[in-house]
This record gives C-alpha cells, sequence and structure tokens, in this order.
C-alpha cells in the first residue's frame, strides 16, 4: 500500500491541486481553489506519496459551528482504485472531528457509483436529492450526510491548519 503524506492546503499547492482537479467532470478554476483555501470557514487537505511528494488527493470543504461540509474529494487517474481515496476521508473525518464538527454533509452526481460506494462505505447516508441539480452534462444531485464520532477521532489525525 502506499504511504499517504496528509496535510492541508497550502497557497503553493493550489496549481498542482487544479491540475489534479481538472481531469474530472465539474473541475474548480485555479482561483475557485485560491478562495476555498483562504476561506475563514474552508477546510482542505492534499495526500502525497511518502517519500516522493507525487500529489495523490485533494478533498476540501467548509465547517461551521458543528456542521462539516464535503465539497469536492478526488484522487489521481492512474492511482485510483488503490484505498486512497477511503484513506483520506477517514482522515479527514478525524481531523473534522478534531475542529468539532459532529456531522457532515455532501453532494454527488446521482451516476456517480464509485463516490456513492466510497461514501457508504465511509458512515454516508443518503438524506435527499436536487434535481438537475449539475450542469454539463445536467443531473440530479444526491445528498448525503454522515456523522462525525469518537472512532473518527480514534483514527488519529490532528488538526494543524
Ligand atoms: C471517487 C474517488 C475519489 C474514489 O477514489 P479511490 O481512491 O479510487 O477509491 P478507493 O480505492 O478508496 O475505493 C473505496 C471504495 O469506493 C468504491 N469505489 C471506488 N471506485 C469505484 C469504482 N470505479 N466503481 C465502483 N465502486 C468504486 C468501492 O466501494 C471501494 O471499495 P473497494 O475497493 O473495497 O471495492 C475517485 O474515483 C475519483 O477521484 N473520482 C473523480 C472525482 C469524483 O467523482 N469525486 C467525488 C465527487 S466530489
Amino acid at each position: 500500500m502506499i504511504d499517504l503524506d496528509i496535510r492541508p492546503i497550502r497557497s503553493d499547492d493550489v496549481a498542482e491541486v487544479a491540475r489534479l482537479d481538472g481531469e474530472n467532470l465539474s473541475a474548480w478554476a485555479i482561483d475557485h481553489f485560491s478562495r476555498a483555501v483562504s476561506s475563514p470557514h474552508g477546510w482542505h487537505l492534499l495526500a502525497r506519496a511518502a517519500p516522493d511528494g507525487t500529489l495523490l488527493a485533494f478533498i476540501c470543504g467548509q465547517i461551521l459551528d458543528d456542521e462539516a461540509e464535503i465539497h469536492k474529494v478526488a484522487v489521481r487517474k492512474t492511482c485510483r482504485r488503490q484505498q486512497i481515496g477511503r484513506r483520506l476521508i477517514r482522515h479527514a473525518l478525524a481531523y473534522l472531528h478534531g475542529l468539532g464538527a459532529r456531522t457532515c454533509f455532501l453532494e454527488l452526481r446521482a451516476t456517480n457509483l464509485a463516490a456513492l460506494n466510497l461514501y457508504r462505505s465511509s458512515g454516508f447516508q443518503r438524506c435527499g436529492l436536487r434535481k438537475k441539480y449539475y450542469t454539463s452534462p445536467l443531473e440530479d444531485a444526491i445528498i448525503m450526510q454522515g456523522a462525525i464520532g469518537e472512532e473518527q477521532q480514534a483514527a488519529g489525525a490532528t488538526p494543524t491548519a
């Protein structure tokens, strides 16, 4: 299994993160990532391969009081199905628990089976549907919610934003 070095995204990582995101539907522009990284309510982590430093994945969202959101998670296309997404989400939930979050919401394209399975197996449950929410292509959004409990904290991530 690849060793992961997971830490918050810094402003000098943003261009590289945006390039990785460019592999996916609904990719964000660099400016969008810059705003997310500097937002007072934003949280954001990346995973690099240890020890060579290759960017493998990132995850970002926002947190308000005890409620967090995941806005994006992506794993480098050539490195998928190696449990990187699952490990990053597990780490992120522990990190969010350390920041005080106790519940987490997210939305995803209704046809995104990979993400749906990943989130389900990470403890999220469907709690709503937004019709025709996504464009290019037009698609419904599934809304999911997950509890963030002590077991996530036990996964061992320390907030170092
Ligand atoms: C969704 C995504 C992050 C998954 O990352 P990953 O590192 O490949 O996922 P993992 O290897 O950790 O897989 C964990 C579980 O997710 C599910 N999964 C992952 N890829 C899958 C696929 N292609 N088809 C079906 N299920 C899949 C499986 O349940 C898997 O568990 P298993 O390996 O025990 O079967 C990745 O496919 C990705 O970056 N997609 C593009 C961006 C995206 O859609 N992000 C989510 C919406 S914001």
